[in-house]
């Protein structure tokens, strides 16, 4: 069974990578997607998305980091996807699934779902122009309205040449709202010959089970399951490990706040930290003990204070 972690926009960023990357159990980490119209980037867009690129694109703890992608023009696609390759980047990543308005009226993201011909040609021209030996994969939801047009896409992303492809098992339309319709991916593998990763809704180990029987394939990808729960990997690779306990959750928080502390600007800080206490409280009740406590407090010093008396006791 492989494990990615997905790309997560303003979520996801380096530092939660790296503390969600060394629980362990996990084949590869994706970057929040890097924009690209018409232009090559220059590195430092590179580096700011993904400063393991720095460390020959991997995490403190050797996990191997893909650059995504998104946009519609082939060959600024393609000319950015090599400088990512070039700079370390363990193969790219495309995305046809946003569905942020702003972006899908810039026709990146889900939008293209509309257009299996523009999907072909980012693809293949993108595929053509990397490296051949770096692996290009694409990640889709099911449709934009509906599924109408999920096979001819499925198909263009194949034919087109990319190795592996992930789907994110809803249409735009259906925005995060659960279920996701695993079983609606579940010919994709035989037909279109290259490995699938499934992806959404994948919270438990019995998620992972049910998510690969029902789509047909060896490969997850985890998005806010490993946000609320850092530890599901390991769980879901390693049947004999229990559920993960808050004892094992605080440690991370403290080595979060430290993380961002030490590069991010005072302002944002309390700002990212409530942000993932937000998503650990649906898993843990001192996750919300822990926002409540913290919850009027800006500035860093007196979080670092409240952070240190509230999880050194535990
Ligand atoms: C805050 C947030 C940001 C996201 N940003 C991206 C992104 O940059 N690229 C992408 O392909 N998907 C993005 N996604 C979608 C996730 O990669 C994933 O497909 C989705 O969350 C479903 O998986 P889940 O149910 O396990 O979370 C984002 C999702 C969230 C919640």
């Amino acid at each position: 069974m492989k494990i990615y972690l997905a790309p997560m926009e303003g979520l996801a960023d380096v530092h939660l990578r790296q503390l969600i990357a060394q629980t362990g159990g996990y084949d590869m980490v994706f970057t929040e997607f890097i924009r690209v119209v018409d232009q090559l980037l220059p590195e430092h867009v590179f580096l700011r998305q993904a400063p393991e690129l720095e460390n020959q694109g991997y995490t403190r703890c050797r996990t191997p980091v893909r650059v995504q992608l998104l946009g519609n023009h082939p060959e600024a696609l393609a000319s950015n996807a090599n400088r990512a390759c070039e700079m370390g980047s363990h193969g790219i990543d495309l995305n046809f699934g946003c569905p942020s308005k702003t972006v899908n009226a810039s026709k990146g993201g889900a939008i293209l779902l509309k257009e299996p011909e523009t999907i072909y040609r980012v693809v293949k021209n993108v595929r053509e122009q990397m490296p051949a030996n770096q692996p290009l994969s694409a990640k889709m939801r099911l449709g934009f309205d509906d599924e109408s047009t999920m096979w001819e896409c499925a198909q263009a992303i194949s034919e087109a040449g990319a190795n592996e492809i992930i789907v994110h098992a809803r249409t735009r339309s259906q925005g995060y709202k659960p279920p996701a319709y695993w079983h609606k991916a579940e010919d994709f593998e035989q037909t279109l010959q290259i490995p699938l990763t499934i992806n959404g809704e994948i919270w438990t180990p019995d998620d992972a089970k049910r998510a690969t029987t029902e789509a047909n394939c060896q490969s997850l990808m985890l998005g806010r399951g490993a946000i609320r729960n850092p530890f599901l990997a390991q769980e879901i690779k390693n049947t004999e490990r229990t559920a993960a306990l808050w004892t094992d959750i605080a440690p991370l928080i403290l080595e979060f706040w430290d993380s961002i502390v030490g590069s991010m600007s005072p302002r944002y800080c309390s700002g990212r930290l409530k942000q993932w206490l937000s998503y650990l409280r649906e898993s843990y009740v001192q996750a919300e003990d822990l926002f409540s406590v913290i919850r009027k407090s800006t500035e860093v010093e007196d979080i670092t204070t409240l952070l240190k008396r509230e999880i050194e006791e535990v």
